[in-house]
């Protein structure tokens, strides 16, 4: 056990935790220290492959790392078709809570089933190799269906997240160019239904390149289908080309498995591109390691799998790792608060892995919710998304895991594709600190030169070691890929985040730096917003930043400037606020607008966000030299 040395407010791990650990981790830092690629290696021979690789990592195009030469696998037959002779067979593979009540479960035969008819289906769509399919639906289990059967067949998929709307999902089609959209008729959120299908209707208006909409019937209400183009999921797989039985596709490890479209610095949001062999390695060992996955496990991701929490935890991690993997459709306090606590008490939940935000509005609710139910079950608790304050962390910590589940506070990105900083169960803890690098992971804090900086002090974060499921490239732009993640620090990766290290060398995410937001955990380009303000007729030039919010970490407040002939009123704002909502999605809604008449710029007409913060904060702007008025 680890000797109590650490400064601050520290949570050593008790023996039982330690006792529990599917992995001495001393040990597992040590291996990985003293043999990085050794280690990893290890990791990928718990995973099948059709030919083993020639070699484990391949950095001789550098920033094009490869990893695992010339393996040949296949990352759907890792989560279904490897069970399938195993005790595993029968178990559950995927429980499923609808918002409405709905409840289905798949054994891994069911949902390897399921999954080889639909990739059938694809297969009789036209889709091939290497194509793209993109994904539009809420948290049903026809998503992870959708995306297994995509790896199955070489298809590359686009999840596009069910919260976004008309523009984000048009923009997602179009630069992937996909030839199928998979979509619902609706999803439940909050007792309403959002209308998928009308909002995919409205998109395709605009993508020339669907040439097939398949709909999953969730809702049953009245949608517009277009024949020729739009054909039910269930009559699909009710025709005799549906069949039981798919020849998985042999993959080289490097071939691609998904884009995952993310908000970066500027301009429109770019397509990150993950493959099949390192990505499925990486999320095979982190969750094992630091979730402390074990056979009886069922592990709920609260994450939406349109984000690459849910790509990763909910459908390909859990799998992978012959887990059961919980999803739930809806909103957490709908209908009442304790919606969560009881399916936790339900269903035997283990671990629990959400986001800040998510605890923030349910500790909202107070204490009474939370422990009117038995939450004996969990073992482990995780956070992601945002740094979590210390009071969330220890009312999640004594409320919710009564005191003896430690927190997973897992640092990581859609690019990195896996956990980078993160504790595992034996680490002692600091709410608030995200503790340490996965093992063999080097990451540093810099200033502006480059030079390390002091503890406690504030600095750009860095990864200064490739890893297996790190991002491939930036999908049709190769050159963004290597400008924003390579270019300030040559041979280092930009997280784009701010971090401190402590005295014990404990890591501190203080936010991004860039002109990325987290909004309730949820990464949005301030760019995206601003396009979509100016895309209103009344709109000339429109600035979004974020201000602090209590629940939600950031809150959206957007400055605008009318074009001449309109005028400002509180019904044009929330006309505004309902555009931004109806192109983009309701997550990016700004909190507040303000109609002004000139915006802070450089000489060169670059907004300057970094001025209208330190207004809005009251705080001292800094550095102005550049202002031009
Ligand atoms: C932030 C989400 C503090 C960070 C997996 C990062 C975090 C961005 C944490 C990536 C954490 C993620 N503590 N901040 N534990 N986890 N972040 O791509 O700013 O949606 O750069 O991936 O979320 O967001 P993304």
């Amino acid at each position: 056990m680890a000797e109590k040395t650490l400064s601050g407010d520290v949570y050593y791990p008790t023996e039982e935790v330690i006792n529990h650990a599917n992995a001495n981790c001393e040990e597992l830092y040590s291996s990985a220290e003293n043999d990085y690629e050794g280690f990893w290696a290890k990791e990928a021979e718990n995973l099948l492959w059709f030919d083993k690789w020639d070699k484990v990592l391949d950095d001789s195009n550098k920033p094009f790392f490869k990893w695992f030469i010339n393996g040949k696998t296949n990352i759907c037959y890792n989560c279904l078709d490897v069970h399938l002779n195993t005790p595993h067979r029968n178990k559950l593979a995927l429980i499923w809570e609808g918002e409405n009540g709905d409840f289905r479960t798949y054994s891994y035969f069911a949902l390897h089933r399921e999954v080889n008819k639909f990739a059938n289906v694809l297969k009789s769509l036209g889709i091939q190799k290497g194509e793209r399919v993109t994904i539009y639906m809420g948290r049903v289990p026809e998503l992870a269906i959708a995306m297994l059967a995509c790896a199955r067949i070489g298809a590359i998929h686009s999840v596009v997240y069910g919260g976004f709307s008309v523009e984000a999902l048009h923009e997602r089609i179009d630069d992937s160019q996909s030839k199928v959209l998979i979509t619902a008729d609706g999803a439940y959120q909050r007792g309403k239904i959002v209308e998928l299908k009308k909002i995919s209707d409205e998109a395709l208006q605009r993508a020339a390149t669907v040439e097939s909409v398949v709909v999953v019937k969730r809702t049953g209400h009245e949608i517009n289908m277009e024949p020729g183009r739009d054909m039910w999921y269930h009559d699909l797989m009710a025709l005799p080309i549906a069949n039981n039985s798919h020849n998985v596709e042999i993959m080289d490890a490097e071939d691609p498995l998904f884009l995952l479209y993310t908000s970066g610095t500027t301009g429109k949001p770019k397509a990150i591109l993950h493959v099949h062999g390192g990505y499925m390695v990486g999320i095979y060992s982190t969750l094992k390691y630091v979730f402390d996955i074990h056979e009886d496990d069922r592990f709920w991701c609260a994450a939406d799998p349109g984000w690459i929490t849910g790509h990763s935890y909910i459908v390909y991690g859990p799998l992978l790792n012959g887990a059961t993997s919980f999803m739930y459709e809806g909103a957490p306090t709908f209908p009442y608060p304790s919606r969560w606590w009881q399916m936790i008490e339900k269903y035997g939940i283990n671990i629990l892995y959400t986001a800040p935000t998510a605890i923030r509005g349910l500790m909202r609710y107070g204490e009474a919710w939370p422990n009117r139910h038995d939450l004996s079950s969990l073992r482990l608790l995780g956070t992601v998304g945002e740094p979590i304050n210390p009071e969330a962390w220890r009312w999640y910590y004594k409320v919710i895991g009564g005191e003896r589940c430690p927190i997973m506070d897992t640092w990581w990105q859609t690019e990195t594709g896996m956990f980078m900083i993160t504790p595992m169960p034996c680490v002692p803890l600091k709410p608030g600190s995200g503790t340490k690098p996965f093992p063999g992971l080097k990451v540093d804090i810099l200033d502006e030169e480059g030079n390390p900086v002091k503890p406690n002090e504030e600095g750009f974060l860095v990864i200064k070691t490739p890893w297996p499921a790190m991002l491939r490239t930036i999908w049709n732009d190769p050159d963004r890929y290597i400008e924003q993640y390579w270019g300030k620090y040559p041979g280092m990766y930009l997280t784009g985040d701010s971090a401190k290290r402590d005295e014990d060398g404990y890591y501190w995410i203080i936010g991004r730096v860039d002109d990325v937001l987290k909004v309730s955990g949820y990464r949005l380009g301030t760019a995206e917003i601003e396009s979509a303000l100016v895309s209103h007729p009344a709109v000339a030039e429109a600035a979004a930043i974020g201000l602090p919010h209590e629940v939600k970490g950031n809150a959206i407040h957007a400055y605008v400037i009318l074009r001449t002939g309109h005028s400002k009123s509180d019904k044009l704002i929330e006309e505004l606020r309902q555009h931004v909502g109806h192109e983009m999605g309701p997550i990016a809604k700004p909190e507040h607008i303000e109609i002004v008449d000139s915006l802070p710029k450089t000489r060169s007409g670059k907004i300057m966000r970094r001025v209208l913060k330190a207004k809005a904060l009251g705080v001292d702007p800094g550095n102005i030299s550049t202002l031009a008025e």
